[in-house]
C-alpha cells in the first residue's frame, strides 16, 4: 500500500491503511537494529533536524537514531542553547534552518498546532514530535506496534488508558489510533482529568480503576502532566495513587496475560509502582526499542525510500 503524505502531523486524519503501512514497514525496520552493522544506505546524503522546543529523552534519542540508521546526517537542535533564547520566533529559526537545505524537520513544541503552522510556509518535510497537549503520533505507532508484537493483533482488544487524558497528546494520538483499527479503549482517570466529551472519539469512560480493569488485555499508565497543569485536579497525590495507581494487587483484576505500558517517563511509584515497571509484564523498554523501527519506517515513508532498500 502506497503512503502518500508528505508529512506526519497527527494520527486523526490518517486512514486505517495508512496506518497499517506504517505498521509494516515498522516490522521491516525492526530486524536492522538488531544486526551487527545497524546501518542501511538509503538516505546518505540527506539532512534531519531534531527541533526540540521541549525537553525529550526517548523521542529526540530515537529520532536520532533511526536517521543514522538510514544513513542521514541529522542536525540536534535545542532551543534553550538556541537564538530562541535571545527571541527569534518560530517561523524564523525554520527558515533559517531551511537555507541550510536540510530534507525533514522533527517539530516538538509546546504549543498544539506549531508543526502544522511550520508546514504553511516551509519546504521540508514535518513531523510531529509532540506538540501541547494535541497530537503525538510516532508514540501511537510505537505504542500500536508493541501491542500487534503481543497480542498479534489490535481488533476487539480492551485497551485501558489510565491518568491524565486531558492533558495527554499520547492519550489522544493513541485514542484516534486504537479506535481505527478496531480496539475496545476504555479511559480512567479522576472526572477532571478525563472529561466526558472524550466520548465523542469512539471511546468508553470509566472513573472507577478496579472496574476498567476486570478482561483487559493492554494497560496503558500516563504521568500526570503537572507541566500543562494550571490548577490542581485532584485533591492530593495521595488520594491520587489511592484510586489510580497500578499496583500488584489492582492488576490482578485484568486478563492473566495483560500487558503494561507507559510512554515514559516514569514517576514510580505514583501511577505505576516500581516492581510492576519493571516485572516481565512490562512492555516500557519494548515500547522504546519498537520507537527506532517506527521512526525509521515514518522517515522512510514520508521521504521516499523504495521498497527494495529496506533489505540491502
Ligand atoms: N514518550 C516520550 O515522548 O518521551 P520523551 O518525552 O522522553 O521523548
Amino acid at each position: 500500500m502506497p503512503f502518500n503524505q508528505k508529512h506526519l502531523l497527527g494520527i486523526e486524519h490518517l486512514s486505517p491503511s495508512e496506518i497499517t503501512t506504517l505498521l509494516e514497514a515498522g516490522e521491516s525496520f525492526l530486524e536492522i537494529s538488531t544486526r551487527e552493522v545497524k546501518k542501511v544506505p538509503i538516505f546518505r546524503g540527506k539532512t534531519i533536524v531534531n527541533l526540540f522546543f521541549e525537553p525529550s529523552t526517548r523521542t529526540r534519542s530515537s529520532f536520532e537514531l533511526a536517521a543514522k540508521r538510514l544513513s542521514s546526517d541529522i542536525l540536534n537542535f535545542s532551543s534553550q542553547s538556541s537564538s530562541v533564547v535571545k527571541g527569534e520566533s518560530l517561523k524564523d529559526t525554520v527558515r533559517n534552518l531551511e537555507a541550510m537545505n536540510v530534507d525533514t524537520l522533527i517539530i516538538r513544541h509546546s504549543c498544539s498546532g506549531a508543526p502544522h503552522y511550520v508546514t504553511t510556509f516551509c519546504q521540508s518535510h514535518v513531523i510531529n514530535a509532540g506538540d501541547g497537549p494535541h497530537e503525538h503520533p510516532t508514540q501511537a505507532l510505537l505504542d500500536a506496534f508493541t501491542i500487534k508484537q503481543e497480542k498479534k493483533k489490535l481488533e476487539n482488544l480492551k485497551v485501558v488508558i489510565v491518568g491524565d487524558i486531558l492533558h495527554s497528546r499520547v492519550a489522544r494520538s493513541n485514542i484516534f489510533l486504537l479506535t481505527k483499527l478496531g480496539a475496545h479503549v476504555v479511559l480512567v482517570g479522576p472526572p477532571s482529568l478525563v472529561p466526558v466529551e472524550f466520548k465523542k472519539f469512539g471511546v468508553d469512560i470509566d472513573y472507577n480503576l478496579d472496574r476498567a480493569l476486570e478482561k483487559a488485555d493492554v494497560i496503558m499508565m500516563l504521568r500526570i502532566q503537572s507541566e500543562r497543569q494550571q490548577k490542581n485536579y485532584f485533591p492530593s497525590i495521595r488520594e491520587y495513587i489511592n484510586l489510580y495507581s497500578l499496583n500488584p494487587k489492582r492488576y490482578r483484576r485484568a486478563k492473566k496475560d495483560a500487558i503494561i505500558m507507559h510512554p515514559g517517563p516514569i514517576n514510580r511509584g505514583v501511577e505505576l509502582s516500581t516492581d510492576l515497571a519493571d516485572s516481565a509484564k512490562s512492555m516500557i523498554l519494548k515500547q522504546v526499542e519498537h520507537g527506532i523501527a517506527i521512526r525509521m519506517a515514518v522517515l522512510y515513508l514520508l521521504m521516499g525510500g523504495k521498497e527494495r532498500e529496506i533489505i540491502d
